[in-house]
Protein backbone atom coordinates (compact mmCIF):
# COMPACT_ATOMS: atom_id res chain seq x y z
CA UNK A 1 0.00 0.00 0.00
CA UNK A 2 1.23 3.13 -1.11
CA UNK A 3 0.10 6.77 0.64
CA UNK A 4 0.67 10.02 -1.16
CA UNK A 5 -0.06 13.32 1.22
CA UNK A 6 -0.24 17.12 -0.72
CA UNK A 7 -0.14 19.89 0.56
CA UNK A 8 -1.91 22.38 -1.24
CA UNK A 9 -3.05 25.87 -0.95
CA UNK A 10 -6.09 24.61 -3.69
CA UNK A 11 -7.02 21.09 -2.56
CA UNK A 12 -9.88 21.50 -4.80
CA UNK A 13 -7.89 21.66 -8.21
CA UNK A 14 -6.84 17.95 -6.94
CA UNK A 15 -10.21 16.57 -6.71
CA UNK A 16 -11.21 15.86 -9.87
CA UNK A 17 -7.52 13.57 -10.87
CA UNK A 18 -7.50 11.30 -8.04
CA UNK A 19 -11.35 10.42 -8.54
CA UNK A 20 -11.69 8.59 -11.68
CA UNK A 21 -10.66 5.68 -13.92
CA UNK A 22 -7.27 3.93 -12.89
CA UNK A 23 -6.28 6.30 -9.79
CA UNK A 24 -9.88 5.85 -8.32
CA UNK A 25 -9.93 1.95 -8.54
CA UNK A 26 -5.75 1.99 -7.06
CA UNK A 27 -7.56 3.31 -4.21
CA UNK A 28 -10.95 1.57 -4.50
CA UNK A 29 -8.30 -1.48 -4.32
CA UNK A 30 -6.80 -0.28 -1.47
CA UNK A 31 -3.46 0.05 -3.52
CA UNK A 32 -2.84 3.28 -3.20
CA UNK A 33 -4.11 6.20 -1.07
CA UNK A 34 -4.15 10.05 -1.84
CA UNK A 35 -4.97 12.71 0.63
CA UNK A 36 -4.95 16.02 -0.03
CA UNK A 37 -4.37 19.10 2.89
CA UNK A 38 -4.74 22.54 2.84
CA UNK A 39 -2.05 24.60 3.54
CA UNK A 40 -4.47 27.30 5.19
CA UNK A 41 -5.10 24.85 8.40
CA UNK A 42 -1.60 25.84 9.59
CA UNK A 43 -2.14 29.88 8.54
CA UNK A 44 -0.29 32.22 10.68
CA UNK A 45 -3.24 33.96 11.37
CA UNK A 46 -7.26 34.27 11.18
CA UNK A 47 -6.75 36.28 7.79
CA UNK A 48 -5.72 32.57 6.58
CA UNK A 49 -2.46 33.77 5.51
CA UNK A 50 0.18 31.44 4.25
CA UNK A 51 2.28 33.54 2.22
CA UNK A 52 4.12 37.44 2.17
CA UNK A 53 5.91 39.71 -0.19
CA UNK A 54 9.56 38.63 -1.09
CA UNK A 55 12.53 40.02 0.83
CA UNK A 56 14.45 42.24 -1.85
CA UNK A 57 10.91 43.00 -3.35
CA UNK A 58 9.75 41.84 -6.59
CA UNK A 59 6.96 40.49 -8.27
CA UNK A 60 4.65 37.84 -6.63
CA UNK A 61 4.16 36.28 -3.21
CA UNK A 62 6.06 33.31 -1.48
CA UNK A 63 4.46 30.83 0.87
CA UNK A 64 5.78 31.07 4.45
CA UNK A 65 7.92 29.18 6.58
CA UNK A 66 5.70 28.79 9.55
CA UNK A 67 2.47 27.24 8.10
CA UNK A 68 4.72 24.68 6.12
CA UNK A 69 7.04 23.65 8.43
CA UNK A 70 4.35 22.94 10.53
CA UNK A 71 2.14 20.98 7.92
CA UNK A 72 4.99 18.92 7.37
CA UNK A 73 5.80 18.14 10.85
CA UNK A 74 2.30 17.46 11.46
CA UNK A 75 2.07 15.08 9.10
CA UNK A 76 5.33 13.60 10.16
CA UNK A 77 4.07 12.65 13.45
CA UNK A 78 1.80 9.76 11.79
CA UNK A 79 3.81 8.81 9.10
CA UNK A 80 7.32 8.82 7.90
CA UNK A 81 8.19 9.49 4.80
CA UNK A 82 10.43 8.20 1.77
CA UNK A 83 10.67 11.45 0.18
CA UNK A 84 9.59 15.17 0.42
CA UNK A 85 8.86 15.99 -2.72
CA UNK A 86 8.64 19.60 -3.82
CA UNK A 87 7.17 20.44 -7.11
CA UNK A 88 8.99 23.42 -8.86
CA UNK A 89 10.14 24.18 -12.80
CA UNK A 90 13.65 24.24 -11.62
CA UNK A 91 13.52 20.18 -10.39
CA UNK A 92 14.48 18.12 -12.19
CA UNK A 93 12.64 16.61 -15.05
CA UNK A 94 9.85 13.98 -14.59
CA UNK A 95 10.59 10.82 -16.89
CA UNK A 96 9.51 7.13 -16.99
CA UNK A 97 12.84 6.13 -14.74
CA UNK A 98 11.93 8.29 -12.07
CA UNK A 99 7.92 6.91 -12.26
CA UNK A 100 9.17 3.81 -12.05
CA UNK A 101 11.25 4.55 -8.86
CA UNK A 102 9.16 6.09 -6.78
CA UNK A 103 6.68 3.94 -7.19
CA UNK A 104 8.45 1.17 -5.49
CA UNK A 105 8.58 4.03 -1.76
CA UNK A 106 5.72 3.71 0.06
CA UNK A 107 5.11 7.10 1.68
CA UNK A 108 5.45 10.56 -0.01
CA UNK A 109 4.93 14.19 0.93
CA UNK A 110 4.29 16.41 -2.03
CA UNK A 111 4.22 19.92 -1.19
CA UNK A 112 2.70 22.10 -4.15
CA UNK A 113 4.17 25.46 -4.59
CA UNK A 114 1.91 28.91 -5.66
CA UNK A 115 2.77 32.29 -6.63
CA UNK A 116 6.26 32.33 -7.02
CA UNK A 117 6.84 29.48 -5.45
CA UNK A 118 7.65 28.62 -1.35
CA UNK A 119 10.31 30.12 1.09
CA UNK A 120 13.92 28.51 0.33
CA UNK A 121 15.03 27.62 3.87
CA UNK A 122 11.84 25.46 3.81
CA UNK A 123 13.83 23.63 0.64
CA UNK A 124 17.00 23.15 2.35
CA UNK A 125 15.44 22.03 5.74
CA UNK A 126 12.46 19.36 4.31
CA UNK A 127 12.75 18.63 0.47
CA UNK A 128 14.48 15.61 -0.47
CA UNK A 129 13.48 15.50 -3.87
CA UNK A 130 12.67 18.43 -6.52
CA UNK A 131 10.41 17.50 -9.91
CA UNK A 132 9.48 19.57 -13.21
CA UNK A 133 7.22 17.86 -15.06
CA UNK A 134 8.74 19.63 -17.63
CA UNK A 135 10.62 23.10 -19.15
CA UNK A 136 7.59 25.36 -18.52
CA UNK A 137 5.68 27.24 -15.80
CA UNK A 138 2.40 26.19 -14.38
CA UNK A 139 0.53 28.51 -12.15
CA UNK A 140 1.14 25.84 -9.17
CA UNK A 141 2.62 22.65 -8.36
CA UNK A 142 -0.78 20.93 -8.67
CA UNK A 143 -1.44 20.20 -11.91
CA UNK A 144 2.39 18.52 -11.90
CA UNK A 145 1.34 16.76 -8.62
CA UNK A 146 -1.64 15.16 -10.61
CA UNK A 147 0.84 13.93 -13.00
CA UNK A 148 3.84 12.60 -10.63
CA UNK A 149 1.25 10.64 -8.91
CA UNK A 150 -0.91 9.36 -12.02
CA UNK A 151 2.25 8.05 -13.36
CA UNK A 152 3.44 6.67 -10.49
CA UNK A 153 -0.15 4.91 -9.30
CA UNK A 154 -0.67 3.22 -12.20
CA UNK A 155 3.08 1.08 -11.67
CA UNK A 156 1.84 0.05 -8.41
CA UNK A 157 1.55 -3.67 -8.86
CA UNK A 158 -2.11 -4.74 -9.07
CA UNK A 159 -3.32 -1.12 -10.03
CA UNK A 160 -3.23 -2.18 -13.69
CA UNK A 161 -5.63 -5.08 -14.20
CA UNK A 162 -3.33 -6.79 -17.02
CA UNK A 163 0.22 -6.13 -15.09
CA UNK A 164 2.17 -6.90 -17.90
CA UNK A 165 0.81 -3.94 -19.71
CA UNK A 166 2.83 -0.77 -17.91
CA UNK A 167 5.87 -3.23 -19.10
CA UNK A 168 4.93 -2.32 -22.92
CA UNK A 169 4.23 1.86 -22.62
CA UNK A 170 6.28 4.20 -24.44
CA UNK A 171 9.69 4.84 -22.72
CA UNK A 172 9.68 1.62 -20.68
CA UNK A 173 12.66 0.38 -22.54
CA UNK A 174 13.52 3.18 -24.54
CA UNK A 175 11.45 2.97 -26.94
CA UNK A 176 7.83 4.79 -28.30
CA UNK A 177 5.09 2.45 -28.18
CA UNK A 178 4.02 0.59 -31.56
CA UNK A 179 0.70 1.19 -32.82
CA UNK A 180 -2.15 -0.26 -32.39
CA UNK A 181 -5.45 -1.09 -33.48
CA UNK A 182 -8.90 -2.26 -32.85
CA UNK A 183 -12.13 -3.45 -35.28
CA UNK A 184 -13.17 -2.90 -37.35
CA UNK A 185 -10.01 -4.39 -39.42
CA UNK A 186 -11.58 -2.18 -42.60
CA UNK A 187 -12.45 1.41 -42.01
CA UNK A 188 -13.46 3.50 -44.76
CA UNK A 189 -10.79 1.18 -46.75
CA UNK A 190 -8.13 1.71 -44.30
CA UNK A 191 -6.79 -1.58 -43.59
CA UNK A 192 -5.16 -2.78 -40.40
CA UNK A 193 -1.68 -3.91 -40.94
CA UNK A 194 -2.35 -7.78 -42.21
CA UNK A 195 0.11 -9.36 -39.54
CA UNK A 196 -2.25 -8.51 -36.60
CA UNK A 197 -4.94 -10.67 -38.13
CA UNK A 198 -3.12 -13.61 -38.66
CA UNK A 199 -2.62 -14.90 -35.30
CA UNK A 200 1.59 -15.11 -35.04
CA UNK A 201 2.52 -13.77 -31.77
CA UNK A 202 6.13 -14.34 -33.08
CA UNK A 203 5.23 -12.02 -36.04
CA UNK A 204 3.49 -9.59 -33.88
CA UNK A 205 6.31 -9.16 -31.44
CA UNK A 206 8.97 -8.95 -34.25
CA UNK A 207 6.51 -6.60 -36.05
CA UNK A 208 5.50 -4.04 -32.84
CA UNK A 209 9.54 -4.04 -31.93
CA UNK A 210 10.41 -2.89 -35.58
CA UNK A 211 7.51 -0.06 -35.71
CA UNK A 212 8.82 0.98 -31.69
CA UNK A 213 12.21 1.89 -33.26
CA UNK A 214 10.83 3.14 -36.48
CA UNK A 215 8.91 5.61 -34.44
CA UNK A 216 11.43 6.37 -31.98
CA UNK A 217 14.25 7.15 -34.67
CA UNK A 218 12.02 9.21 -36.74
CA UNK A 219 9.92 10.94 -33.87
CA UNK A 220 12.62 11.07 -30.69
CA UNK A 221 16.04 9.94 -31.68
CA UNK A 222 17.27 11.74 -28.69
CA UNK A 223 16.48 8.47 -26.58
CA UNK A 224 18.85 6.43 -28.87
CA UNK A 225 21.32 8.17 -27.85
CA UNK A 226 20.50 8.48 -23.97
CA UNK A 227 22.48 5.41 -22.92
N1 LIG B 1 5.15 24.39 -10.79
C1 LIG B 1 5.06 25.32 -11.74
N2 LIG B 1 5.52 24.86 -12.90
C2 LIG B 1 5.92 23.57 -12.68
C3 LIG B 1 6.50 22.57 -13.49
N3 LIG B 1 6.77 22.75 -14.78
N4 LIG B 1 6.80 21.39 -12.92
C4 LIG B 1 6.54 21.18 -11.62
N5 LIG B 1 6.00 22.09 -10.81
C5 LIG B 1 5.68 23.27 -11.33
Amino acid sequence: MMTIDIITVVPDLLEGPFSHSIMKRAQDKGLLTVRTHNLRKWAINKHAQVDDYPFGGGAGMVLMCEPLANAIEELQINTSYDAIIYMTPDGKTFDQPMANQLSMLQNLLIICGHYKGIDQRIRDQYITMEISIGDYVLSGGELAAAVVVDAIGRLIPGVLSDETSALTDSFQDNLLAPPVYTRPADFRGMKVPEILLQGDPKKVDNWRFEQSVERTKTRRPDLFKED
